[in-house]
């Protein structure tokens, strides 16, 4: 199989010499296309520094990650945002849509930035409306339309310039239960029926229990991982829950 994303023996040190923490202590891993993972682990294991080491928003102290076969942690200052643009699909906790634009000019904003044609633009637009379900609602504004519409339209935006890995820091984080349900189902339709790679960071075992496999942290470290198989949804949270019992009382103090 080939891998889309390699972590290779990757560190990350925080503060000076005097009071130095160790975030990320030699983790290494490999994702393969099509992917949909979940990372685990108590508050403070390290998951955010991972995912943002990944998305070349913090440095490694020491390691690399290759993306296809380009090694992220060697790209110039300048050519960062560039990068990001061309490759990564960011779906945030806040869904971050800007106010005064339009559902559809929020997806297009990449492809606009890109400087696309712009009939090339309102296509691609309206055929990912169409499959995250919100092609009615393309020239409202955030405002007037619902969350669950809102989440779809920050994972239309996320996905428009057909990234090479989706990634999300506790994407149901700030959502009650129902809305968290239905933004997992589209990043399920994401993965299932749009071909997205995707890395999720999350504590949370019932939003976790939608990935295919999971990676559980411990202390920058991986402590294990499991892999969804033929088992279903639930009998995967099963096994989360078992795991988490394994780690200890951590993960459920992260809230
Ligand atoms: N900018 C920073 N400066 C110094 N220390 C940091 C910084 N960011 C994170 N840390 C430390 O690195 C460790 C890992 O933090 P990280 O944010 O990756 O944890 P996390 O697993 O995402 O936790 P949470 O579930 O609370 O979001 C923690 O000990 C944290 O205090
Ligand atoms: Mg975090």
């Amino acid at each position: 199989m080939t891998h889309i994303l390699k972590i290779d023996h990757i560190e990350k040190y925080y503060g000076n010499k005097s009071n130095v923490t160790k975030a990320i202590d030699d983790i290494s891993f490999e994702v393969q296309n099509g992917e949909f993972i979940a990372i685990m682990g108590a508050s403070g294991s390290g998951k955010t520094t991972l995912l943002n080491c990944i998305s070349t928003i913090d440095t490694v102290s020491a390691g690399h990650i290759f993306l296809h076969d380009k090694d992220v942690t060697e790209i110039r200052e300048n050519e960062l945002a560039r990068f990001r643009r061309e490759n990564l699909g960011f779906v945030f906790q806040d869904f971050n849509l800007l106010d005064t634009l339009t559902i559809r000019e929020n997806i297009a904003m990449a492809l606009t930035i890109n400087k696309a044609p712009v009939q090339e633009i309102d296509s691609r637009v309206e055929q990912m409306a169409k499959k995250l379900d919100i092609l009615p609602i393309l020239d409202k504004f955030p405002y007037q339309v619902s969350g669950g519409q809102k989440q779809r339209c920050a994972c239309a935006r996320a996905m428009i310039n057909k990234p090479k890995l989706i990634l999300a820091d506790e994407p149901t984080g700030a959502l009650d239960s129902r809305s968290a349900q239905l933004l997992l189902t589209t990043m399920q339709t994401m993965n299932q029926e749009l071909g997205a790679t995707i890395l999720m960071v999350t504590h949370d075992a019932f939003t976790a229990s939608y990935a295919k496999r999971i990676l559980f942290l411990k202390d920058g470290q991986i402590f294990t991982e499991i892999q969804r198989g033929e088992q279903s949804r639930k009998q995967l949270f099963g096994k989360i829950l078992d795991v988490m019992a394994l780690l200890g009382g951590d993960l459920s103090d992260a809230r």
